[in-house]
């Protein structure tokens, strides 16, 4: 990833779709496939389908927004420019929650495979070591990381087509039966959970002042992130429940490579476990890269304290919202356990697309307007099917938002552009 602030050269179309896509590929595939098998049973298959369908209509909506407001700050400035100030600063507010909860997710799927190489080795070791990690590169500020991650990402798609052809090989169609064990509830279920896979498709424009012609060049990359990764989780997930059922990947941390060595292909499960560590790898840093940026726009924008989006170090990074960001990463995925923290970040990034779509109903006109009202309801469906502790933490975090904006305003009364 570039610096975020420093100079260079405007990135291209291909390193926007690899930024999208290198936010997308990670945890989701590699670890919350267990989660969503284990709700969804064969079923999973179409789970995968309904999220990649949700989140086409969210890119749609996220994909015309970006080509009228071009600038950095993605879905924040959306609600901001098409609403007011307070609506936008709980977007931005939820957003950042939900990328400090999603790298949380991604932190322990490291972890978990981790554990792959080293035997024994505690979870809490692989988690530490990918956040320091992950604070030190962007401390830096990594000028040749937009070329590093493409590197990574077409590393990790290669490793999953590798994985879907593999396990193709030893497909079962009585993996299949039956095939929707939980029901139609099952499946939606699945796909809430799955949809976190999809997430990081909106991440490039919230970096759009970096990249060429972004008017043009940040719909495509965020309409052709969401085909790439469909096409990706569709192979994988029918090769996975084919190849090893779905009861092995339900109860997995690893689900990859375990269903690898359950078909017996012990150094296929090293190779999906190297996978899974660049995977999770890049999105924790994708992760850190985007809590950073929006929280200098933000600050930037007078909407959180100023030394939050201070810059500064010969990388010209905002180092104190790299450094908070990392910490806040490493509380939360020591507070709770792998589903529970996946529930909740796909609930908190099923409410800020929400939000986008809402500011899109408001802001577009015509057949835009129609997928966008889709995407809303669509949201809303998934958001239902997600246990009730994710919507009590959802309500809180925008409790905890409204309360932290309003003593803002108390300390500062006279911030123009209030509302
Ligand atoms: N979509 C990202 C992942 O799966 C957040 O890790």
């Amino acid at each position: 990833m570039p610096s975020p602030t420093g100079p260079g050269p405007k990135l291209t179309l291909f390193d926007a779709v690899n930024i999208s896509l290198g936010s997308i590929i990670g945890a989701g595939i590699f670890v919350i496939l267990g989660a969503a098998a284990a709700v969804a049973g064969p079923a999973l298959i179409l789970s995968v389908l309904i999220a990649a369908a949700v989140s086409l209509l969210t890119g749609f909506t996220t994909a015309e927004l970006s080509r009228r407001y071009p600038r950095s700050g993605g879905v924040y400035v959306f609600v901001r420019e098409t609403f007011s100030v307070f609506p936008g600063f709980l977007v931005g507010w939820v957003w950042l929650f939900s990328n400090v909860v999603g790298g949380a997710t991604v932190a322990v799927g490291f972890g978990h495979y981790l554990t792959y190489f080293v035997p024994g080795l505690p979870t809490a070791v692989g988690i530490v070591a990918v956040v320091a990690f992950t604070v030190a590169v962007h401390l830096a500020g990594a000028k040749e990381s937009s070329r590093f991650n493409n590197v990574l990402v077409l590393a990790k798609v290669a490793v999953l087509m590798f994985f879907a052809a593999a396990a193709f090989l030893h497909f079962r169609g009585a993996n299949l039966r039956p095939f929707a064990p939980f029901g139609l509830r099952g499946a939606w279920a699945g796909a809430a959970t799955i949809f976190f896979a999809y997430a990081g498709f909106a991440r490039v424009a919230i970096v759009a002042d970096e990249i060429e012609e972004p008017r043009k060049n940040v719909p495509r990359a965020t309409l052709l992130s969401i085909f790439i990764s469909t096409l990706i989780y569709l192979l994988v997930a029918a090769a996975a429940v084919g190849a090893a059922g779905y009861k092995l990947l339900a109860g997995s941390g690893s689900p990859l490579a375990d269903a690898m060595a359950g078909v017996g292909l012990s150094s296929g499960a090293r190779l999906v476990a190297l996978g899974g560590l660049a995977a999770t790898g890049t999105v924790a840093l994708a992760s850190v890269l985007g809590i950073s940026r929006l929280a200098m726009v933000m600050a930037g924008d007078g909407e959180l304290p100023a030394f939050v989006g201070r810059v500064g170090g010969r990388a010209s990074v905002p180092r104190n919202a790299v450094v908070i960001g990392g910490a806040a990463m490493l509380v939360l995925a020591f507070a709770s356990d792998l589903p529970h923290i996946a529930y909740i970040s796909s609930f908190s990034l099923l409410l800020y697309y929400a939000a986008l779509n809402v500011s899109g109903l408001k802001a577009l006109r015509g057949g835009a307007r129609v997928a966008t009202a889709f995407g809303l309801a669509s949201c809303v469906v998934l958001m239902a099917s997600l246990p009730r502790l994710s919507w009590i933490v959802g309500a809180a975090v925008v409790a905890a938002g409204a309360l932290f904006y309003a003593a803002g305003r108390a300390g500062r009364p006279g911030r123009p552009g209030s509302s």
